[in-house]
């Protein structure tokens, strides 16, 4: 793969007060790429992913996204930096497990609220786009109905529309899955490959072993604050290297 790097960890640490989550987990991703991110409940992965946007301040480490860098060396979280997270976030989206959709606005009023959409000139054109990233979700039919009269999926798809209207070029996922059932769950797997077909970068952190193994270019294993190892799922899933990593496989299989 010779995609350009588009995202990049380097040496993150993270401390919230009872000894480091993550103990210099570094990482590179490419465009187009999509990451999956495994390890045992509690290994720091949902910590990672928010440092990615600064949702979590990083103690020390460097992340550089779509050439914006922040480099973090212990000291207060000062006004600059958060101006760069505020520059960051606007290539970053994000999707958590619970959908956290606005509950009094519909559907397409939820994906328009976007703040890019909100400083926006043009109404019609903004209605348009909003609803031509509900279609790619499969949500035009919902449009106008409320979350709380829609499926888990139809939620956490609609989610996923609300992201991408601030045309991030990388995504991240938590466990988007995990509040869903299998089948359900599949729908929102499916937008992701979609994404993945039109070369969206992608980084997920998920349990379901199987989207891990079929989908993914790279899976990272952490345990324990550190990236244990990473690597195409050919080899990760199924032939690691190390024996922590073969070790979690065979709890997860
Ligand atoms: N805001 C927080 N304050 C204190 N401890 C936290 C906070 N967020 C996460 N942790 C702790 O950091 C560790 C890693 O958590 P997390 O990143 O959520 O793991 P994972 O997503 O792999 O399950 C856990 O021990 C968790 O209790
Ligand atoms: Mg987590």
């Amino acid at each position: 793969m010779n995609d350009p790097v588009v995202l990049s960890a380097e040496q993150l640490h993270k401390d919230f007060g009872e000894g480091e989550v993550l103990c210099g987990v570094s990482m590179q991703v490419r465009k187009g790429e999509l990451v999956s991110i495994i390890g045992p409940s509690g290994c720091g992965k949902s910590t990672f992913l928010r440092c990615l946007n600064f949702l979590e301040i990083p103690d020390r480490g460097t992340v550089t996204a779509m050439g914006v860098t922040i480099a973090r060396n212990g000291g207060p979280w000062r006004s600059a930096e958060e101006h760069l997270a505020h520059r960051l976030r606007t290539h970053v989206g994000m999707v958590f497990q619970s959908f956290n959709l606005f509950p009094h606005l519909s559907v397409l009023d939820n994906v328009l609220l976007a703040p890019r959409v909100v400083k926006g000139g043009n109404a019609e054109a903004d209605r348009e786009e909003a609803m031509a990233l509900l279609e790619k979700v499969g949500l035009a039919k919902v449009a106008q109905r409320y979350p709380v009269s829609l499926s888990g999926g139809q939620q956490q798809r609609a989610a996923i529309a609300r992201a991408l209207a601030m045309r991030p070029e990388i995504m991240l996922y938590d466990e988007p899955t995990s509040a869903l059932d299998p089948i359900v769950a599949e729908e929102v797997l499916n937008v992701m490959r979609t994404l993945d077909d039109e070369g969206m970068t992608q980084i997920i952190v998920t349990h379901d072993m199987r989207f891990a193994e079929v989908a993914s270019d790279t899976v990272v294993f952490m345990d324990g604050g550190h990236v244990i190892e990473a690597g195409p799922p050919e080899v990760l899933c199924v032939n690691p290297a190390h024996e922590q990593t073969r070790r979690f496989m065979r709890t997860v299989l």
